[in-house]
């Protein structure tokens, strides 16, 4: 995300935040390459690594604001393609993008994604999203598996055989029960703690294949 510099007098810990923000190597790159935010390149390496998203798929990309991953995976898809993004929260514009604003764990959010997929076979699925984090793990974390159980639960729906979730998930409580669900539901479960992902962050990209 851009960064704005203000004069206003930040605290201890903003400041520590905005150092190390600043300094980040991957910061550094998103600005180079014109990528909305860091995370551009947690996409990049998975897709790299698993070639998933190609030319003239259908994609859907749950979690998108600001648009990172959008911007990867819409390149990815091209013209040909289709892209449609959804957030709670708003989006800039972006070309080749469907998006849908609104709370994904509302039922009319997923009837407007799927009116948007149509008739289209959805190929990969992605998911990104996380809760506003409040630092209390007893209450983040629920909220997390909630929001990931929402999304496996698409995926499932309009995933054919063969179709892949790459979906974000924090380690810790539920999270092992989240992924015997999953096993369960997909033919093949991995996990990528992609290099762009802070080693002290409990994030983890998971990627299964229906
Ligand atoms: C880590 S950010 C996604 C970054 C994005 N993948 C990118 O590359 O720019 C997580 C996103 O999940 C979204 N989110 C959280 N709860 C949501 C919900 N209930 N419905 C839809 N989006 C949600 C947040 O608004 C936030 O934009």
């Amino acid at each position: 995300m851009a960064t704005r510099i203000t004069n206003k007098k930040l605290s201890k810990s903003s400041r520590a935040w905005m150092k190390e923000h600043i300094d980040d190597h991957y910061v550094k790159l998103a600005q180079r390459d014109g990528y909305r935010a860091r995370a551009a390149y947690k996409l990049l390496e998975i897709n790299e690594k698993l070639q998933l998203i190609k030319k003239g798929m259908t994609v859907v990309d749950l979690g998108s604001a600001p648009g990172s991953w959008s911007q990867v995976a819409g390149k990815l898809v091209g013209d040909t393609g289709k892209l449609i993004a959804s957030d709670i929260l708003p989006m800039d514009t972006l070309e080749n993008v469907t998006f849908i604003q609104g709370d994904f764990r509302e039922q009319a959010v997923f009837d407007n994604i799927m009116a948007e997929v149509a008739d289209k076979k959805v190929e990969v699925v992605l998911s990104d999203m996380a809760p506003n984090t409040s630092g209390f793990s007893a209450v983040d974390q629920p909220r997390m598996i909630y929001l990931c159980e929402l999304a496996m639960d698409f995926a499932e729906q309009v995933l054919p055989e063969g179709g892949t979730l790459v979906i974000k998930v924090f380690q810790g409580e539920g999270s092992d029960a989240l992924r015997k669900n999953m096993q369960q539901r997909f033919s093949k479960v991995r996990s990528i703690k992609p290099a762009a992902s802070r080693a002290r962050s409990k994030e983890m990209y998971w990627i299964a294949t229906k």
